[in-house]
């Protein structure tokens, strides 16, 4: 796939998160040496007819409407029948079917795992593109194959204006930073912060970009999804009450006390670090498809563990399948696509180390049978199916 790989180049991960994460776009040139995609145009395009796969596809001059949006999945003969120039194939999740585009991530463990969204990869012929707009995501941009031209300038935001006459949200204005005007060669690598606009062209037949995307939750999210869960923990004796109350003005009139009382409420119910821990781990694992994970056919008991040590072969992480911890003073938490484990301090290294790899060797599942609390994580673990034995499949 590549002969040396090196997503920041020569720069240190301490100077890139300083000056760069979230802040401003970088180039690295040949990130990837002699880089050959795993997965040609023609099995991206197969993809993209599969029931299970999230595909899209943007024609800039439609049918129906300027910049087109399609949603797959596609028919054979629909994606054949497409024209020679200016459109452009998207599919989610490659990471998750092609183990090839997985491997890729374990280059980017210098950023949270649990940051992590999918690898999208997108095919265009000459003068593809999906147009001028921003995105809320951090990505990291690959040219696979072909070339690319990258344009970028202006910060994007809720304000900015965009075109009514497509269902993307494309910029009505975009003016480009000349210094931020780049044609992408295979195994060069482009990393953009949120809101940061960007007009991404083909200028080849066969140009395919790999974007490694990272989420941040809204505001929004994060306030109802904790409060949801926060809520679960609350009891009806936890209510706003008024003992300080003093003769009124105004029978009607809600004061700044009655007010500053329900501020007070709100700052107790979520100061509560361990549920909150519990809830944003579960929340930033939970896997980007949940119906996708499936638990095996047979479930797992210690004595299957057993046997398989035996085989020396070993278990693999389910592609798309998210794991996190967190530490307190009592060991921790582990959170393994949207289900949470509290475990003892004595497994803190155990946890690390599950957490790190793809792959959990002989080695690893022999030092899991010697710690009982241990095993009995991994059988959870492969009986939710975040984890699985090859003859599982
Ligand atoms: C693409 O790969 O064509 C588009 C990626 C993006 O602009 O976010
Ligand atoms: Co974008």
């Amino acid at each position: 796939m590549w002969t040396k790989a090196n997503p920041l180049g020569g720069m240190s991960v301490e100077t890139f998160l300083r000056d760069y994460w979230q802040k401003k776009p970088l180039l690295i040139r040949q990130a990837f040496t002699d880089f050959t995609p795993p997965l040609s145009i023609d099995e991206l395009a197969g993809l993209a007819c599969e029931d299970r796969v999230e595909s899209r596809l943007v024609m800039e001059q439609g049918p129906d409407q300027p910049w087109q949006l399609f949603s797959g999945p596609f028919e054979a003969e629909f994606l054949q029948a497409l024209p020679e120039k200016d459109w452009t194939l998207l599919v989610q999740a490659v990471d998750h079917w092609v183990p090839e585009v997985a491997e890729l991530l374990e280059l980017f463990r210098f950023l949270p795992q649990w940051r992590l969204d999918d690898v999208m990869v997108s095919y265009a012929p000459t003068g593809g593109s999906v147009g001028p707009h921003f995105d809320y995501y951090d990505v990291f941009l690959l040219q696979a194959s072909g070339q690319r031209r990258w344009q970028l300038g202006g910060w994007g935001d809720e304000s900015t204006p965009v075109r009514s006459d497509t269902r993307l949200k494309l910029m009505t204005e975009f003016e480009v930073n000349p210094e931020w005007d780049w044609v992408l060669e295979p195994g060069d690598l482009l990393y953009l912060p949120p809101q940061l606009a960007h007009w991404g062209v083909s200028c080849s037949q066969d140009c395919t970009t790999w974007s490694v995307g990272f989420r941040g939750l809204s505001a929004e999210e994060i306030l109802c999804g904790a409060a949801d869960f926060l809520g679960e923990h609350l009891t009806e004796d936890q209510r706003y009450s008024d003992p300080d109350l003093t003769p009124l003005r105004h029978s009607a009139e809600i004061d700044s006390q009655a007010l500053a009382r329900v501020q007070s409420l709100l700052t107790r119910a979520l100061d509560q670090p361990d549920i909150l821990a519990q809830w944003f781990g579960r929340a930033m694992t939970q896997t980007k498809y949940p119906d996708q994970l499936l638990p095996p056919e047979q479930r797992w008991e210690a004595a299957d563990l057993h046997a398989w040590v035996e085989t020396t072969d070993p278990l693999y992480r389910t592609e798309g399948s998210r794991f996190a911890f967190h530490p307190n003073a009592q060991g921790g938490w582990l959170f393994v696509d949207g289900e949470a484990w509290p475990y003892p301090a004595t497994l803190q290294s155990w946890v690390e180390a599950l957490c790190e790899k793809n792959q959990l060797d002989a080695d690893f599942t022999q030092q899991t049978l010697a710690q009982p609390e241990a095993c009995t994580l991994l059988l959870s673990l492969l009986n939710q199916g975040s984890l699985y034995a090859p003859e599982d499949e």
